[in-house]
């Protein structure tokens, strides 16, 4: 009789961080994730889901990577200034452009007090987003948006540091194109780097200027 409530557990658990994913508009997105699970880094999507929720593990950190003006950047370029940083590949044809509008109204919005909110776009397909493809895709966005790209090894790292998971999916009809498939968290660092929180895929600017602004105001 004892093994019923045990064994009840952990499904719950799924069932609530898949219900958080859902909340969040990540529900086809695990689904796809969870399938395509052969060609999935170290970490499951449920796993970094989990890490960010709770709270579990220190987020950000350094990172190394070269700017869509063909500079390299590291974290310290930004020291002194709110940082939101945010993951995604140039090909994505919603969720990204979606958030990314969403960052550029947020300093739109913020106006003067917005130029100490630096917004930062990595991508996690660095094979297509070279320097000059995201130097022709950040400006839609924002003036001040930075597009950063890099290795394969500096983008999983810098990825890693983040907490943010992603995984290239070969498409079904031709097999020499792919997507990627990624968490879409936009990450707020405060003036030293430190990790103050995360806003969902799909937050409205105004919640995010509500969020920074009363920040900007501390030294
Ligand atoms: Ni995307």
């Amino acid at each position: 009789k004892g093994a019923g409530h045990h064994d009840r557990q952990p499904p719950f658990l799924r069932h609530m961080i898949v219900r958080a994913a859902c909340r969040a508009g990540l529900g086809l997105w695990l689904l796809l994730a969870l399938a395509c699970a052969a060609d999935a880094p170290a970490r499951s999507p449920a796993e970094i889901m989990d890490i960010l929720m709770w709270n579990r593990e220190p987020v950000g950190g350094p990172f190394e990577l070269i700017d869509h003006t063909g500079h390299t950047r590291t974290e310290r370029d930004f020291r002194g200034q709110l940082m939101l940083v945010y993951f995604g590949f140039t090909f994505c044809p919603d969720v990204c452009p979606t958030d990314l509008q969403a960052i550029g109204l947020t300093l739109d919005k913020l106006g003067k007090d917005g130029d100490s909110v630096q917004p930062l776009f990595v991508s996690v397909d660095p094979e297509r987003d070279t320097p000059e493809h995201l130097a022709e895709y950040v400006p839609m966005f924002h003036p001040r948006l930075i597009g950063l790209t890099g290795s394969a090894e500096a983008i999983r790292k810098a990825a890693d540091a983040y907490k943010v998971y992603y995984a290239k999916i070969p498409a079904t009809q031709n097999a020499s194109e792919y997507t990627v498939d990624h968490t879409a968290f936009i990450y707020l660092m405060d003036r030293e780097g430190n990790y103050l929180g995360f806003f969902p895929p799909g937050t409205s600017a105004e919640r995010m200027v509500e969020i920074i602004r009363p920040r900007l105001a501390e030294p």
